[in-house]
This record gives C-alpha cells, structure tokens and sequence, in this order.
C-alpha cells in the first residue's frame, strides 16, 4: 500500500508523462514498397515501436518489388510541395534529394545514439548529405542468394550448384522430373537483379565494378561480358511460360510449395519462406548463387526524412529514426526481413546460419575487396543511369532474335547516359 502523498506524487508523474506523450504525438507518413508477406510483418516492428511512444504511423505503401514506383510516387508528392516525413531511399538518391535541400538533419539523435561508433564507416557515410546524418539505415541484405527447395532438389538426388555448368545440368534433370528449375518473374528490376548476379559469378568483384558501376566501355565489350550475358540468356530456358509479369513474392512462393526448385533473390526472399512457416535447412537451403560464394553484393534499406515544418512531426520523425536504430528493432525487424542487422553491436544469437553466413561474408568480403554495392538495387549509380541500364538489360532478356553482342551495344548505349 503506497502512502497517499507518495502515490499523489506517483500518479502526478503518470499524468505528466501522459500528457507529454500526447502532446507531442504527431503522425508520421512513410513511404515505402515493403507490401508481401514477410515485408509486411517486418515493417509492422516499426508501427509497434512507434505507437508505443504516442505516435501515428500513416502509410504511404506503393507495391512493386524493387521500389521503381514507390519512387516515382515520391517524386509526384515532392513536386507537389507535400513530401512525406520518412521515405524508403537509398545510396547515390540520397545525395541527388539532399542536394535538392530536401532533407531533414538527424545529427542529434545519431550523436545521442552514436550512430558514427554503431555503423560501419562506409555505410555512415552513405547516410550522411555534406558529412550531416539525412538517413536511417534499416539492415544489410546480400542479394547473390541462390533459394532452393529442398525437396526439389532431393527428387533429383541433386546438390547446391556451385559452377554455371552445375546450375544447368541440375536444371535439365529437374525439367525431366517434370519441377521448373528456376522460380522468376519477367519484370525489369528483377531481370537486373539476376544479371548483376551473373556479371559478378562470371566476373568477379573486380570486373563487376568496372562494367556495372564504372560503366567501363572496355569491361562492357569484352568477352567476359559476352560471357554474362549468354549465361544470362541461357537461364531463360530453365524458367516457365507463367513468368512474364510474375511479382518476385509469388516466383519465391513457388519455390515454396516445391513447384520450383530454386529462385535467384536477395535475402528479403528468405522473410518469405519463414513468414510461410519454413526453417533453413528443413525445407529449403540458402546457397550462394554459383560463382559468387566469396564476394557479396549489398544492399543497404534505409529511410531519409524530409524536411518538415511542424516541431510536432519533426519530433515524430525524430522519433521514427531513434526507434530504426534501436537494438530492438534492428534485431526482430531483421529477423523478419531475412537482412542482418546494420548496427555491429546487435547480438545475432538468435539469427538462423543463412543470417549467420551473410553476417560473416559482410565483413570478411570487405577485407579481401569483394564487397561491392547493388546496382540493380539503387546502391551505386545515379538513377538516370541505373534505369538505363536496366532497360537495356530488360531488352537482353526479352529480344530472343537479337545476339550476344547486340546485347553489347545496347549496354554501351546505356552507359553514355549522363549521370543526373
Ligand atoms: C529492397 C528490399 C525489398 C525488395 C523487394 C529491394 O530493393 O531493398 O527491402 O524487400 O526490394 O521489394
């Protein structure tokens, strides 16, 4: 039993941090792309952690694997003069929007957090707009995964391919077991999403930098590259007629149910498979895709606040950023997403081996110069150029009539568009 005047004092205090909560309650819009089923239930952390502290998430959700029209949509609601509190940016973006002067500074809660100690250098330096903290980063997702369903693989008595050759040999007694060897959809992001993949297991980190980031005439028309993209090509035989148009969630969805044997995808693959109620190991396998098992593409989600007006949002928003970067959220949002933690100090205990093995990769890869940035994923090149290449990649893939070497051109074409 609490003396009258203490519990006077106890109630009072309540009542003040109440009204704190409330007063400073503001709502706060995201937009973001995080629409399937295991995004869904990652962002969903963040609602939690938000609410909890009084505020209003209102969501600015526009599907589409990848964020192609997110972004467009965040362009429109810029151009109207009404940009939302936090959008779903990332790499070079980030710069080009705070050169607009579009973006709020985070510097105070990045140094009450210490952000610049939590983050790898690297990654610190792509959230910050003239050396000034205007993003949040949410996690690390590899995106040279190779999915594979394990009961597809054990019909044919088969193993992870570690070669190209491998992949297709595999593929061709799984088309004879009557599975679809690879799980996709024809859609560009993720054609380019598959081709950095095979640049990278063709080439290597080295030539990968020079053909897709330096967009180097010399890497783009050499025979490596002639390479690439008739591995590239050749892997349109080993998937069905239903891909034109398929969502990436729904290819995965199949590798689920074992209606194909394996998918290449980004680790946001895996939130699929446990959002379905499947273990790693159990019912599927996470390999890296062939050739690429000591380099790592990454790809880094993050939000950049807009600048806003109202002290009342900005807080929210302030908010919002704290609340990204808490070991809380970086933890069970990443073990939602099938990401790793981007801040180092989060204890990875309860992360299953594939988060484990990315973990691991992320460090060693950048050690040995084979960590490189995503560039179908936004990570390395300014946006003009990044959707022409991914046109002509697109193209690659859907021109059946065309050559190797047309495919050549049109990639040297796209490398003269001027960065914007
Ligand atoms: C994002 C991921 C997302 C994926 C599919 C990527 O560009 O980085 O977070 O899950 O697209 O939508």
């Amino acid at each position: 039993m609490l003396y009258p005047k203490v519990r006077r004092k106890l109630v009072l205090a309540l009542l003040g941090c109440a009204l704190t909560t409330s007063l400073n309650a503001a709502e706060v819009e995201v937009l973001h792309w995080w629409t399937s089923g295991g995004e869904a239930k990652s962002i969903q952390e963040l609602k939690r952690l938000l609410a909890a502290q009084g505020h209003k998430w209102r969501d600015f959700a526009v599907g589409g694997g990848g964020g192609d029209q997110a972004l467009e949509a965040l362009r429109k609601r810029v151009e109207e003069g009404r940009p939302p509190a936090a959008a779903q940016i990332k790499g070079p973006s980030i710069q080009a929007w705070g050169k607009r002067g579009a973006l709020a500074n985070l510097d105070d809660v990045a140094s009450e957090q210490r952000w610049d100690v939590q983050l790898p250098s690297a990654v610190a330096e792509l959230m910050k707009y003239q050396g000034h903290y205007v993003a949040v980063p949410v996690n690390v997702h590899r995106v040279n995964w190779l999915w594979i369903s394990r009961d597809a693989l054990q019909k044919v008595s088969g193993r992870s391919p570690q070669s190209w050759e491998e992949f297709f040999s595999l593929g061709d007694r799984l088309r004879k077991a009557g599975i679809v060897p690879l799980a996709h959809g024809n859609q560009p992001w993720q054609n380019f999403t598959t081709f950095e993949i095979v640049v990278l297991g063709v080439g290597g980190p080295d030539f990968y930098r020079k053909a897709l980031i330096q967009l180097d005439p010399t890497a783009i028309k050499s025979d490596t590259m002639l390479k690439a993209i008739s591995t590239f090509r050749r892997l349109k035989g080993y998937t069905d007629a239903g891909a034109n148009d398929r969502d990436w969630n729904r290819a995965t969805s199949m590798v689920i149910k074992g209606e194909a044997a394996m998918q290449f995808m980004g680790d946001w693959a895996k939130g699929e498979f446990l959002a379905a109620g499947q273990k790693p190991l159990k019912d599927f396998y996470c390999a890296s895709a062939p050739g690429t098992s000591r380099a790592f593409i990454f790809n880094i989600d993050s939000f950049a606040m807009f600048r806003l007006q109202d002290p009342k949002a900005v807080e929210a928003q302030k908010a919002m950023a704290r609340a990204v970067m808490s070991p809380e959220f970086q933890s069970i949002f990443n073990l939602n997403k099938g990401s790793i933690p981007v801040a180092t100090a989060v204890n990875l205990d309860n992360f299953d081996h594939c988060a484990q093995e990315s973990s691991a990769y992320f460090v060693a890869t950048s050690m040995i110069h084979a960590l490189v940035p995503s560039v179908a994923h936004k990570m390395a090149i300014s946006s003009a150029q990044q959707a022409a290449v991914q046109n002509a990649v697109h193209t690659i893939w859907n021109k059946d009539e065309a050559s190797n070497e047309d495919g050549v051109g049109l990639l040297l074409a796209a490398a003269k568009v001027p960065a914007d």
